[in-house]
């Protein structure tokens, strides 16, 4: 896949600077029409096997063979967010794996699945708009309350603080002071062609609600867990595992490895 994301020093210093004081920062025109095109044939095809209805690959393995192979494989891509994890974190990855993930929120269960502000386990974050409403009153935008927090020097801090947060009564609780103006967040309207990049780790974001009729698909790609290896996040990914696998058991989808949440 002929993307680029070659850049010096400079750019990435440039570019972590504007997630830190924005909440997130975006690389134009990066995505070609022609990538587009089969990124999103890519979609289609998986999405005929989903009609109507929300569905998630997670992995390496459930997204071998399609174009994001060639994004997340791509030497530039992984030394692009080693460097911004550097920069964030102030050390190096332990890690240099890149998660993908492709989401498409469509249908009932797709309304259901909006909303679900978390923290990622991973530090940096990329998304990449595959299909975004244009029109609607509900086209899922991206919301984000941007680096509400610095990285955990204590992994139990990090599992009590998702606890606290990533649960339905915090989640509605979020998504009604939204609709009603009490909170302030980062609302980013997506366009496909951009690359956008954030802190996920520190950031508590999630996707407004889309229209059932309308479909909102994405690739996701997560670097860099500050707290590899920790008993917490070894028991945190057994338990996303398990849930992945009964929701693959559900919808028929191929089988994930595990889900940073
Ligand atoms: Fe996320």
């Amino acid at each position: 896949m002929p993307l680029s994301f070659s850049i010096d020093e400079q750019q990435v210093r440039q570019l972590a600077n504007e997630i830190d004081t924005n909440g997130f920062a975006k690389l134009s025109g990066v995505v070609g029409e022609a990538d587009l095109a089969q990124l999103r044939a890519y979609t289609d095809l998986q999405a005929a096997r989903h009609p109507g209805e929300y569905f998630a690959y997670h992995g390496e393995r459930a997204l071998a063979g399609s174009l994001l192979a060639g994004i997340w494989a791509d030497p530039t891509f992984k030394a692009l967010l080693s460097r911004l994890y550097q920069r964030a974190a102030g050390e190096t990855a332990d890690s240099d794996r890149i998660f993908p993930v492709l989401r498409c929120v469509q249908g009932n269960q797709g309304r259901r699945e909006s909303n679900s502000f978390h923290f990622d386990a991973s530090l940096v974050t990329v998304l990449i708009p595959i299909f975004i409403p244009e029109h609607g009153e509900e086209r899922g935008d991206l919301v984000l309350f941007p680096n509400l927090r610095t990285v955990r020097s204590f992994v139990l801090f990090n599992v009590i603080e998702k606890a606290l947060l990533q649960n339905r009564f915090s989640r509605k609780l979020i998504s009604v002071a939204l609709d009603w103006g009490w909170f302030k967040a980062k609302t980013v309207q997506l366009e496909p062609g951009n690359v956008y990049f954030f802190w996920g780790y520190r950031t508590l974001h999630a996707n407004r609600p889309v229209s059932p009729n309308l479909t909102r698909a994405t690739a996701l790609f997560h670097f860099g867990d500050p707290h590899t290896g920790s008993v917490a996040t070894q028991l945190i990914l057994k338990f996303n595992q398990r849930r992945a696998r009964l929701a693959s058991q559900k919808t028929g989808s191929p089988p994930t490895e595990s889900m940073p949440g």
